[in-house]
């Protein structure tokens, strides 16, 4: 029997796979795997647990035992997460907790620990899963992988527009500092990469709206899962 379908979309920080990966998912009426996300939650349970960022054994423990779970509002971009039924809110999203998330990132046990999570979620009708190494590492034998581009520039000030639009204080020339910071070290680990994989396709969206996104990637998962239906194996 094949498993469920994938949609892969890998890339940097800012690149709109969010926005992109969201409005697929609707459209097929598919699961969706915020990855990121589940970083982000590791980063504020080890931080709020007082775990060392070289203390990979209880990472990699606490990244095994987190249970988090993810609401989706019709129309709302970022899933709401809880964790242990209390609602996370706004610290899981801030540039602080994706910094930390990127440095527990790094750590292989602690990629390992989360690997199987991240794979429970390829569930009938499909799965569309977000985040750096989706494509390359925990779903190679995905049915459409993309990678998601932009410049970091227009990365930032999407970011900046966001969090004005939220009412929060935000420096543009520091945005881009962070964000290429961020870039390159999950560009430089050893473990996953953030790296196309060879079989990806990549889109550059700096000039593209996103319903444009949204149609080109539309347009090659239809043909996939046409090939899919004639060759099921
Ligand atoms: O997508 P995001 O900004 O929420 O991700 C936060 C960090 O988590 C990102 O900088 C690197 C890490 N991450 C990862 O290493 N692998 C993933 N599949 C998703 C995120």
């Amino acid at each position: 029997m094949s498993l469920a379908p994938v949609l892969t979309v890998d890339g940097p920080s800012g690149a709109g796979k969010s926005s992109v990966c969201r409005l697929l998912a609707e459209r097929l009426g598919w699961h969706f795997l915020d990855s990121g996300a589940l970083y982000r939650v590791l980063a504020l349970r080890a931080r709020a647990e007082g775990i060392g960022e070289d203390d990979t054994t209880a990472l990699a423990a606490c990244a095994a035992a987190l249970r988090p779970e993810f609401e989706f509002q019709p129309g709302e971009e970022l899933a709401r997460v809880s964790l242990d039924g209390q609602p996370l809110g706004e610290g899981l999203r801030s540039e602080d907790t994706g910094a930390l998330a990127s440095r527990l990132a790094a750590v292989p046990p602690v990629r390992q620990a989360l690997l199987a999570a991240q794979r429970a979620q390829r569930r009938e009708p499909g799965l569309v899963a977000d985040g750096r190494d989706m494509g390359s590492t925990v779903f190679p034998d995905a049915t459409l992988k993309i990678f998601l581009e932009a410049s970091p520039v227009q990365r930032a000030e999407r970011r900046h527009k966001q969090l004005i639009a939220k009412g929060l204080d935000a420096s543009l020339p520091v945005l881009v500092a962070q964000i290429q910071e961020r870039d390159e070290r999950d560009a430089r680990r050893q473990a996953s990469p953030l790296r196309p994989a060879p079989d990806a396709f990549r889109i550059d969206s700096s000039a593209l709206t996103l319903s444009q996104v949204v149609d080109r990637i539309w347009g090659l998962l239809q043909e996939r899962m046409s090939q899919r239906d004639q060759d099921p194996d």
